[in-house]
């Protein structure tokens, strides 16, 4: 992250969920390298965030660093968090970013279960809807906020088989930041989604095969799967009302090329 202004974000309180690890741990990094002060919910525990996101920080960016756990599974957990970073912040917040997501698993279409169905909406839809809609208050105050959250190539194509609750769910992320791009414009908050391709996280080694992963990176024109690292400027940009003041409502590709609508 050095090629970032280390003041781009001085003095600005940012939150992000998801960020024990992968796409979320990457974001909070730069964030914290670009002079941020981090509200991280690192996850269901803190054992990823021990592991993948404090080991690459300076003793200066710990300092700056507020970690949080909340299982998003947990009726109400998406408010109860928001209210504690609300509290956190003091009132408060500049940038808000909704990481944490998943797909659960591959389901077949005519194999999906209530639960399995409520798993997939409860952390993709409900946590990110309350999470943001407790923390409003907080982002208007802050007068020229910002909201990022993440997306899927998958919103669009509709993801590969037994994706369809998380792919539709990743439609709903993508839908609803334009929606809420118009209606919080009037209170300078700007709402921006970065929508991933296939990028090497916990995310496929746990739901796709090796074979599966050559197979796409060979189709990616430019021949290689994604990494955090080259999704978390996309996140800075759209964050920062220095780089992206007239961008809201839009949805931010970051897949080497995979789709291209
Ligand atoms: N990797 C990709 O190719 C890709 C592509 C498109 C979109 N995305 C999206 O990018 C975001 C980050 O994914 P990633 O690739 O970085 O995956 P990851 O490494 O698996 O990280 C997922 C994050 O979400 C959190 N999370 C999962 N279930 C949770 C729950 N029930 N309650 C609270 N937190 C929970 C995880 O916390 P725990 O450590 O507790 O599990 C973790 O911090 C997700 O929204 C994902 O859908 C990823």
């Amino acid at each position: 992250m050095t090629s970032f202004d280390r003041s781009l974000f001085e003095g600005r309180v940012v939150a992000v969920t998801g960020a024990g690890r992968g796409i979320g741990a990457a974001v909070s990094a730069a964030f914290l390298a670009c002079g941020a002060r981090v509200i991280a919910h690192a996850g269901r525990g803190l054992e990823h965030a021990e592991v993948d996101l404090l080991p690459r920080l300076s003793p200066g960016e710990r300092d700056r660093l507020t970690l949080l756990t909340a299982d998003f599974s947990k009726p109400g957990a998406g408010r109860s968090l928001g209210e504690t970073i609300a509290a956190e912040c003091g009132g408060r917040l500049d940038v808000l970013v909704n990481n944490a997501g998943t797909m659960g698993g591959r389901f077949p279409a005519d194999e999906i279960s209530a639960a399995e169905f409520d798993r997939v909406i409860d952390l993709n839809i409900r946590s990110v809807v309350e999470l943001t809609t407790a923390l409003i208050p907080a982002l208007r105050a802050a007068q020229g906020a910002a909201i990022v959250s993440t997306s899927s190539i998958s919103a669009t194509t509709g993801g590969s088989a037994g994706s369809s609750l998380y792919s539709a769910s990743k439609a709903f992320v993508s839908t609803w930041t334009r929606a809420l791009a118009r209606e919080l414009a009037p209170d300078a908050i700007r709402v921006n989604a970065v929508s991933p391709g296939t990028i090497m996280t916990d995310f496929h080694r746990r739901y796709s095969s090796q074979e599966k992963l050559d197979k796409t990176a060979d189709s990616i024109p430019l021949k290689r799967l994604g990494t955090a690292e080259d999704c978390a400027p996309a996140y800075l940009f759209l964050a920062s009302s220095a780089l992206s003041a007239y961008v809201t409502g839009q949805i931010l590709e970051i897949n080497g090329g995979q789709f291209m609508g």
